[in-house]
């Protein structure tokens, strides 16, 4: 600290200086959220014309494959990059082997398919591998005497990479904590020449009680019937090891690492930024855009302003891009 006597102190310097026009606090500012920053995360259901209100995330809507598309649509007119479609599997298409995730035609490959069609290259399609939308259980992987089991987990899940690459998804984004996944999945997707398909993965994953929401959106909260996943998901009281996890999938070639859920581990995120300088993906999962919607309801807080802030501060700590369920309302703010 000695050497900051540079710094001066009062009254030779005041900060308030800086603060005190509009045109300053513009000239200085350090950082800035836009559209292009946005990931936004649709919710697929079957059928034609359909949308469903989900009773934990007010204002997000399952929709049926063509308003999905129209949506995407409209999020592209925004500005915002890429959607991430996550389907409500019927539960008579899962099992206990989750094999509806290899089906060319389950929903999020179809749904995948129209998007690309209608959209072509002007957003990104990020599909989500791993098995809980398929299995009976609600776990991400196989299951053998309640214990998922990693290697045979990989096994299906590059077949499901597969699947979604050839629907035409251009980004995959492993969610399920697989040891060595991301290696295999690249080598699979390279043998079949998909090879420049963007891997996102989710490498700092914690066990958090913030997805929530999420389960009972795609309807896994049943399933896992008060399971957990805390063999493979990692203890939120943990910060070293999402360093050795980022690096592993980087090693195996991830393209962009995912820290989630985002607003409790923003010191994740700064620390995979200041040590590794890759792009960093945050997820503002269903629990942290729960918060924010049932406190603005309640009048407690202002939406617009407290939306927009904790997207900023996403990207101060040094995350590239954010997925947020406020990602359509946030890129029509940020027009206005
Ligand atoms: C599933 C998956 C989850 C989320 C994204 N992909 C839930 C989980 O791991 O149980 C959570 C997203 C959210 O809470 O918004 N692999």
């Amino acid at each position: 600290m000695a050497d900051h006597n540079w710094l001066g102190g009062f009254p030779e310097t005041r900060m308030r200086r800086n603060r005190r026009f509009a045109w300053v606090r513009d000239m200085l500012c350090e950082t800035r959220f836009t559209a292009s920053n946005l990931i936004w995360p649709i919710f697929v259901i079957e059928g034609n014309n359909r949308r469903e209100s989900i009773l934990s995330m007010p204002g997000v809507e399952r929709l049926s494959i063509d308003l999905a598309t129209q949506a995407a649509e409209r999020a592209a007119s925004l500005g915002i990059s890429a959607i991430a479609l996550f389907p409500v599997t019927p539960p008579e298409k899962k099992s206990d082997d989750g094999k509806h995730a290899t089906d060319p035609d389950n929903l999020i490959c179809k749904a995948t398919r129209s998007i690309s069609k209608a959209l072509g290259s002007s957003i990104g399609i990020v599909c989500d591998v791993a098995l809980d939308p398929y299995t009976s259980h609600g776990h991400d992987g196989i299951l053998v005497d309640g214990y998922v089991v990693n290697d045979p987990t990989n096994v299906i899940l590059c077949q499901q990479s597969i699947n979604q690459a050839k629907a035409g998804a251009t980004i995959l984004a492993p969610s399920d904590m697989m040891d060595g996944r991301i290696g295999e999945i690249r080598k699979a997707l390279d043998s079949v020449g998909h090879q420049d398909v963007i891997i996102m993965s989710y490498a700092a994953k914690y066990a958090s009680s913030f997805y929530g929401p999420f389960r009972a959106a795609v309807g896994s909260a049943s399933n896992l019937a008060g399971g957990d996943k805390k063999t493979y998901q990692m203890d939120p009281a943990n910060s070293d090891e999402a360093m050795r996890e980022v690096a592993l999938d980087l090693s195996e070639g991830a393209d962009i690492v995912m820290v989630k859920p985002g607003m409790p581990y923003l010191d994740i995120i700064r620390r995979i930024h200041d040590t590794f300088h890759v792009p960093i993906a945050a997820y503002q999962v269903s629990g942290e855009y729960a918060m924010l919607k049932f406190a603005s309801e309640a009048g407690a807080i202002k939406e617009r302003e407290c939306v927009l802030e904790s997207l900023l501060a996403f990207r101060r700590s040094g995350a590239t891009s954010v997925l947020s369920y406020y990602a359509l309302q946030a890129a029509e703010w940020l027009r206005a």
